[in-house]
C-alpha cells in the first residue's frame, strides 16, 4: 500500500515524492536524520529526538528549516495520515539543492522529509531470540556524535554481519568496543555492573540509552559510562544493544561466542520491559 510522505511542506504520495539529482543530502551526505518510535500511534521520547536533531544542525552549521515545535505536528499528522500504530517515522533535513561544489551554497533552502515505516516494536520476535552480531573494525569517521546520513560505514558492517548468518554488528576501535551500527552497546559484567562506553565523538548520544541508564538509576541498577574490551564483552554475564527502532535487544552470541548460557538475559529483559512500559505510559 503506498504510503503519504512529507516533502518539503507537502503531503503526497510516495510515488510522487521528489527530490533533486542536486540535492546535496544525494550527492554529499550534507545531512543529518532522526528515527522516532511510534508506538499505539503516539511519537515515543520525541522531544529528546528534536533536542539531538536541533544539535545535529548546529554541528554542521545548518539552520531548522522548521520550528521544533511544527516538525512536531508533521510527524504527528503523518503518523496519523498513514494510520501508523507501530513502527517509526524517519526524518531528515539536507543543506538542499545547489550545483555540486563541497562549499556550502549561500541561498540553498533546506530539503526536509519524513516518511513512516511499519514495524513491530512491542512484540518484536528478535526481542524474543535475542540478537547474534559479530565484532567488525570501527572505520567511521571522528564525529560519530553527529547523527549524519553517511552510513556506508555502518551499511557494511551490516552487510558483513547479514553474510556471517547473524543479525548485527558491534564496532571496534583499538579492542575497545564503541557502539552497534546503529544501536549502543551494554554489557553486564560478571560483578552485576552494567557498563555502556562514555558519551564523546565516537558514539552517538542515544535517546534509548539515556532513557534506560535513568531506568537503571530509578531501579537501583549499578552501571559505569566507560570504554568496554572485546575481551569483556566475550565474557559478559549479558549483553545488549539499544536504540529507537529496536528498544533493547538482548545479545546472545558475539563473534561466535554465546554471552551467559545464551539466551536472553533477565537484566536486558527486565530492561525492556520497564523502557516499554515508560514510553506507554509517558
Ligand atoms: N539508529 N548509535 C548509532 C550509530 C545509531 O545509528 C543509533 C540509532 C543509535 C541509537 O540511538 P537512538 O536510541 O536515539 O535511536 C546509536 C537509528 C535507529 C537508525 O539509524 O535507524
Amino acid at each position: 500500500m503506498s504510503r503519504i510522505v512529507y516533502v518539503n511542506g507537502e503531503f503526497v504520495p510516495e510515488e510522487e515524492a521528489k527530490v533533486s539529482v542536486f540535492d546535496r543530502g544525494f550527492l554529499f551526505a550534507d545531512a543529518v536524520y532522526e528515527v522516532t518510535s511510534v508506538l499505539r500511534g503516539r511519537l515515543i521520547d520525541n522531544a529528546a529526538h528534536l533536542a539531538r536533531l536541533a544539535r545535529s544542525l548546529d554541528e554542521i552549521g545548518l539552520e531548522s528549516p522548521l520550528p521544533v515545535a511544527d516538525i512536531t505536528a508533521i510527524q504527528q499528522e503523518l503518523v496519523d495520515r498513514n494510520r501508523l500504530d507501530e513502527g517509526v517515522i524517519y526524518l531528515q533535513v539536507s543543506r538542499g539543492a545547489a550545483d555540486r561544489d563541497f562549499v556550502f551554497p549561500e541561498d540553498a533552502e533546506p530539503t526536509l522529509v519524513m516518511f513512516t515505516q511499519v514495524k513491530e516494536l512491542e512484540n518484536d520476535p528478535k526481542a524474543r531470540s535475542g540478537i547474534r552480531v559479530i565484532s567488525t573494525p570501527d572505520i567511521r569517521w571522528g564525529r560519530c556524535d553527529i547523527k549524519t546520513t553517511a552510513l556506508l560505514a555502518a551499511c557494511l558492517a551490516k552487510q558483513a554481519a547479514s553474510q556471517a548468518g547473524v543479525d548485527d554488528a558491534w564496532f571496534v576501535a583499538d579492542g575497545l568496543v564503541t557502539e552497534g551500527s546503529s544501536n549502543n552497546a551494554f554489557i553486564l559484567a560478571p560483578d552485576g555492573t552494567l557498563i555502556t562506553r562514555q558519551l564523546g565523538s565516537e558514539i552517538l548520544p542515544g535517546i534509548t540509552r539515556q532513557v534506560v541508564l535513568a531506568l537503571c538509576d530509578e531501579t537501583n541498577l549499578r552501571f559505569e559510562e566507560r570504554p568496554f574490551s572485546l575481551d569483556e564483552a566475550w565474557a559478559a554475564s549479558e549483553a545488549f544493544v539499544t536504540s529507537a527502532s529496536s528498544f533493547v535487544y538482548p545479545v546472545v552470541a558475539i563473534d561466535g561466542k554465546a554471552i551467559g548460557d545464551g539466551r536472553p538475559g533477565p537484566v536486558a529483559t527486565r530492561l525492556r520491559e520497564l523502557y516499554i512500559a515508560k514510553a506507554s505510559a509517558d
